[in-house]
């Protein structure tokens, strides 16, 4: 008889957070001042909440920047007090006022110093883009991955090797606080941590969480066999792993039925191991409700919406809103080719509707990555060529990251569009429908976890569609979502705003 499946959630445990991204990020400015930001990302917005109200916790994360480096070394690559609020900074040990008890959030860092080339190789060639694409279906196998020597050098001397690193800085922490800890890992960067720090910390509880999908066993058998069951069995080292959706869940336990031979219970969602099980759960993640409608409502947010009003709404003039990461997965070319189909089948919108793309320059040290942002700058110079009516472009694309921007855009919105080919949950979704107060349609992927939440109230989005097979636009007088099949426009968002708790 095999040992039940260990609590995972135990109260009396210090926590051990683990992510690629960590919630503060140190650089210099020009004075050769350190300035300190926020991490960015559905990830760190998920996570620094819980990680500042756990004063036990330590969150181990990667030192990114130089001046990441220069913290941790300052503090002999131990962990470091860095206060969240007002604006983040390291806190002084031998500073009174700067006690951490004293502080409105802080979190405690633990930044790991990794060498360049190992980085370059985890999070250039490996994790992305090679798993994000495999996790995201965007391979066409015709053409690509391309698993040559330097892959095959990348995955041992880059990905191996860093999770080896921050398994060792893992370790230390679980040690310093007894041998006994939880300890949560996030992310497709670290599969293979969980079974080493299981091995040396055999009293830790163990837990994963994915924020991106997990595909069921064909999309992984693209991987050498060696590799897939290196990453599976690395996953197997925890007591759950986790997922946003019961469909993710169950396409891990299909993996490890059908590539390592194991037995499963679809039913109780374990797998087997023999002397312990393993629990495959889902949680869909959510946002601070509470926190963005406070944002949503501070002068600065109020200053955007009435510029933006000014600009995209007066009269019937309408806007279309995406707020995304620069990444091929968020399919942010063909939604804007599907904006200038309208447009050609609808001249009657030009100069009434504004496509305002709101978007984040991501991993351009991606050579996949730095070409999708050029050519996301091609097809909206091409579109706006195209349909420029009296000095009204119809596409205002700004690259940049600014947060009040962006939630004073969800307020004033009249569709946002969320057509990711993949989305492991789309969090921009969640915060759009809390905040918006046009009366406004989510035009929303079947593809993301949270169509699961949201879709009874979004006109859904099959993110490929050939242009011919859906005319019906989502915006303009007469037709989109007012014409659109469900409930009326205000019930959408009236109701999807509701949902995310
Ligand atoms: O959830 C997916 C994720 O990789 C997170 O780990 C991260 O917050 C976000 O996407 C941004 O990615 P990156 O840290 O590579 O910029």
């Amino acid at each position: 008889m095999t040992a039940p499946v260990r609590p995972w959630l135990l109260p009396d445990l210090p926590v051990v957070l683990v992510s690629h991204r960590g919630p503060v990020s140190f650089r210099r400015d020009q004075t050769g001042a350190r300035t300190a930001s926020r991490g960015a990302g559905g990830l760190v917005t998920a996570l620094t909440g819980l990680a500042s109200s756990l004063p036990d916790a330590v969150w181990v994360c990667a030192a990114t920047t130089n001046e990441d480096v220069a913290v941790a070394r300052e503090h002999g690559d131990q962990a470091v007090a860095v206060a969240l609020e007002p604006k983040p900074r390291v806190l002084d040990q031998a500073d009174p006022a700067d006690r951490p008890g004293d502080q409105p959030a802080y979190v405690k860092l633990r930044l790991v110093e990794v060498e360049q080339q190992a980085h370059d190789d985890f999070y250039t060639v490996i994790a992305n883009p090679l798993l994000w694409f495999l996790q995201h279906g965007m391979y066409g196998l015709a053409h690509a991955p391309r698993l040559t020597r330097r892959e095959h050098i990348a995955f041992e001397d880059g990905y191996r090797a860093v999770n080896q690193r921050f398994a060792d800085a893992v370790v230390e922490e679980v040690t310093a606080r007894g041998g006994r800890a939880l300890v949560m890992l996030h992310d497709y960067h670290f599969y293979l941590v969980a079974q080493q720090v299981r091995e040396r910390c055999p009293e830790a509880v163990l837990s994963f969480f994915l924020h991106i999908p997990w595909p069921g066993p064909d999309a992984w058998r693209v991987l050498p066999p060696a590799w897939r069951e290196q990453l599976l069995n690395g996953l197997l080292g925890n007591d759950v792993v986790a997922f946003h959706t019961e469909g993710f869940a169950r396409n891990f336990l299909l993996c490890a039925q059908e590539l390592l031979g194991l037995p499963v219970d679809l039913q109780a969602m374990t797998v087997d191991l023999g002397d312990r099980q393993v629990a495959a759960h889902h949680y869909p993640i959510s946002i601070d409700v509470a926190a963005i409608r406070e944002l949503a409502t501070s002068a600065e947010v109020a200053e955007h919406a009435r510029g933006l009003r000014e600009a995209f709404c007066a009269g019937d003039r309408q806007l279309v809103l995406r707020v995304d990461r620069t990444d091929p997965s968020k399919n942010i070319v063909r939604g804007f080719e599907a904006f200038a189909t309208m447009l050609e089948d609808h001249p009657e919108l030009l100069g009434q509707v504004t496509f305002l793309a709101l978007l984040q320059p991501s991993r351009q040290d991606v050579p996949e990555y730095a070409d999708y942002l050029a050519e996301i700058g091609a097809v909206v110079a091409r579109i706006n060529a195209s349909y420029v009516r009296e000095g009204h472009e119809p596409i205002d694309l700004r690259l940049q990251e600014d947060l009040p921007l962006a939630v004073a855009a969800y307020r004033v919105c009249d569709v946002l569009m969320v057509n990711a080919l993949a989305d492991g949950m789309n969090l921009v979704a969640k915060e759009a429908v809390v905040v918006n107060t046009h009366d406004g349609v989510l035009a929303l992927s079947e593809h993301t976890g949270a169509h699961q939440e949201l879709g009874a109230f979004a006109v859904t989005l099959p993110p490929v569609r050939h242009p011919a097979a859906g005319r019906r636009p989502v915006c303009g007088p007469d037709h989109g979502p007012r014409a659109a099949p469900g409930p009326p426009r205000g019930g959408r968002l009236g109701g999807a705003g509701k949902r995310p708790r």
